[in-house]
C-alpha cells in the first residue's frame, strides 16, 4: 500500500483543522474526519437507507452506462478518489475488464481502504490493485500516472468541498491528466427540499450518529471530552448556496476540553457548528465548472428519475 499520508501527517492535519474549526466563529469541522472505521461503516449503512437515494441512483446509472464508459475510455488504469468500500466500482471494473490492468483506490481512511482493496483484489485475479492512503485535496500530483487513466470520483463527494476548494481540486485533477485520460464524476442534483432534507435526516437516526462520530474521533485522537449525546443533529437546505448543511447543535451550555491541543472551547445552548456541506448541482453549473478547469464535458447521464448525475469529461 502506498502511504502519502503517514499517521503523523494525518494527526497534524487533524490538529490544525480542529484548532482552526473550534476557535473560529461560527465553529466548523471539516467532513474529512467523519471517516474512521466506525464512520466509514456508518456511511455504508446510510447508503442502504430508504431516504438516502444518491448511492442507489448512481448505481442505476452505472449499470446502464458502464459498458459505454468502457468503450469510449478503453481505460488501462482506474484511479478512484474517495473510494470507500468500492462497492459501485465493481460495476466499472467488470465493464473495463478487457482493457483494465490496474485499480488505484485512494482514500484518507486507511484501515477501511486496505480491507476494501483486499476484497477487490481477491475477486479480480490478474488485476493489480494498488491502494493509496492520501488526501485528494493535497496529494493529487503524487498519484500514479500512466496511459489511459480513468479518474473516478463517485458518490457526489465533490459536493462536500467548499466551492473554492472544489474549483482548485478540479484544476488539480486536470493538471495531472494526459490527453487520453478521462474523469468520471458523480454529482447529486438540485431537487425538492423535502426529499433532500430527509436524505440527510433519516428516521432511524443513522445520519445523526454519523454526524456525531466526528466528536468521537476528536475525543479519541485529540484527548477531548465531547459528550456526543449533548449535541443534536441538524440537516437543513441552504437555498441560496444550493447545498445541504449538516450541523451539530449544543443542547446545553458546556465547555469542552481538547487535551491534545491544550484548548478549552465553550458552547452556548443552541449554538450550531457546521460539520458538512453537500452541494447539489444543476447540469449547467457542472459543465461551467468543468470548463473553467480546462475539462470538456463529453457526457452527462442521469438516472430515470433525474435525481443524480454521472459526467464524463476529457481535457479540453
Ligand atoms: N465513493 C464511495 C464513498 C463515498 S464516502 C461512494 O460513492 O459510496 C466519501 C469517501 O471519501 C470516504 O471513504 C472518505 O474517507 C473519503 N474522503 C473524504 N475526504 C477525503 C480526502 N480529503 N481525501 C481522500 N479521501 C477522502
Ligand atoms: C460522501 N458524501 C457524498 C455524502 C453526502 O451525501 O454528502 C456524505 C453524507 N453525509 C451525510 N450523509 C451522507
Amino acid at each position: 500500500m502506498d502511504q502519502y499520508l503517514t499517521a503523523d501527517d494525518l494527526a497534524k492535519t487533524l490538529r490544525q483543522d480542529v484548532r482552526e474549526g473550534l476557535t473560529g466563529t461560527p465553529k466548523t469541522l471539516p467532513p474529512k474526519w467523519f471517516y474512521d472505521e466506525r464512520g466509514s461503516a456508518l456511511f455504508e449503512e446510510i447508503t442502504r437507507l430508504g431516504e438516502y437515494y444518491p448511492t442507489r441512483r448512481e448505481r442505476e446509472i452505472l449499470i446502464t452506462r458502464a459498458p459505454e464508459i468502457a468503450a469510449v475510455t478503453g481505460a488501462e488504469t482506474l484511479l478512484e478518489l474517495g473510494a470507500g468500500s468500492g462497492e459501485k466500482t465493481r460495476l466499472l471494473l467488470a465493464a473495463l475488464s478487457p482493457t483494465l490492468r490496474s485499480y488505484v483506490p485512494v482514500d484518507v481512511s486507511g484501515d477501511f481502504l486496505t480491507e476494501a482493496a483486499g476484497q477487490i483484489a481477491a475477486d479480480h485475479p490478474g488485476l493489480t490493485v494498488r491502494p493509496v492512503v492520501a488526501d485528494y485535496e493535497q496529494h493529487l500530483h503524487l498519484l500514479p500516472g500512466g496511459d489511459r487513466r480513468l479518474i473516478a470520483f463517485l458518490g457526489g463527494t465533490i459536493g462536500n468541498m467548499a466551492p473554492a476548494t472544489r474549483i482548485g481540486f478540479l484544476g488539480g485533477v486536470r493538471a495531472t491528466m494526459g490527453p487520453d485520460d478521462a474523469l468520471l464524476l458523480g454529482a447529486d442534483l438540485v431537487k425538492d427540499e423535502e426529499r433532500l432534507v430527509r436524505a440527510y435526516d433519516d428516521a432511524a437516526g443513522v445520519t445523526a450518529e454519523f454526524n456525531r462520530n466526528v466528536l468521537r474521533v476528536i475525543n479519541r485522537e485529540l484527548d477531548a471530552d465531547f459528550v456526543p449525546e449533548s449535541f443534536e443533529h441538524v440537516a437543513l437546505w441552504n437555498a441560496g448556496d444550493e447545498w445541504i448543511e449538516m450541523r451539530l447543535r449544543a443542547t446545553r451550555d458546556q465547555t469542552v476540553r481538547v487535551g491534545g491541543l491544550d484548548l478549552e472551547v465553550a458552547f452556548a445552548a443552541g449554538e450550531e457548528m457546521r460539520t458538512e456541506i453537500s452541494a447539489k448541482f444543476r447540469p449547467e453549473r457542472l459543465e461551467a465548472e468543468l470548463d473553467a478547469a480546462g475539462l470538456k464535458l463529453a457526457e452527462l447521464w442521469t438516472d430515470d428519475a433525474g435525481d443524480f448525475s454521472l459526467s464524463l469529461a476529457r481535457p479540453a
